[in-house]
């Protein structure tokens, strides 16, 4: 379907499921490549990203650990630019490497406050891989190691990303129909 609703907004196909799969598995070997040997930690940030982690973890063939967080700071359908809270990393990060997985970057604050949060652990290695990034939308001072997509600053929704709580299960990338 190219045309969906999603409560009370309509929203237009952006991207679909197959192109968002092979740049899954693309960054998946560029991951790879660069983390062969270190047996790395991935830390996913819940709700958004449990798609992408889903799948990005079974385009993986090194061995790797995962775990999951969660960090709050997104409203409706704009950001408030503060960090509310990180919670639920139970292991300790010291001396590992560790790859964050987070659905969005759009202004960055969530990304930078989990950066310093995390580095206050010590990690050997610290990388970010978002399945989507804002450019265009970029305040934080933030380096993103790997990103799937770049894409225009509209807003988002579907493969975990939500409008109000809904639209994570489907299957493709729908933009938000701007009002006539
Ligand atoms: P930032 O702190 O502004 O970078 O916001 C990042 C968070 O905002 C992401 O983890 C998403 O949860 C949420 N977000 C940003 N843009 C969108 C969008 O277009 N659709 C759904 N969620 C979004
Ligand atoms: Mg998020």
């Amino acid at each position: 379907m190219d045309k969906i609703q999603v409560r009370d907004r309509e929203f237009t196909i952006s991207i679909p499921e197959a192109k968002i799969l092979q740049r899954v598995s693309e960054v998946a070997q560029q991951i790879q490549h660069d983390l062969k040997d270190e047996h790395p930690l991935f830390i996913s940030v819940l709700n958004g990203s449990f798609v992408f982690a889903a799948d990005l973890a079974r385009q993986l063939t090194i061995p790797f650990n995962i775990s999951f967080i969660r960090v709050s700071s997104y409203e409706g359908m704009a950001s408030t630019g503060e960090l509310k809270e990180v919670i639920g990393l139970s292991e300790s990060i010291e001396g590992r490497p560790v790859i964050i997985i987070e659905d969005i970057i759009d202004s960055g604050f969530t990304m930078a406050s989990l950066l310093e949060s995390l580095r206050r652990q010590h990690p050997a290695d610290l990388r970010v891989c978002t399945l989507l990034t804002k450019p265009g939308n970029l305040k934080a001072d933030v380096r993103i190691d790997y990103s799937a997509f770049n894409i225009p600053n509209d807003f988002i929704v579907g493969y975990g990303l939500d409008y109000d709580g809904f639209g994570r299960g489907l299957k493709e990338i729908y933009v938000v129909d701007t009002e006539a």
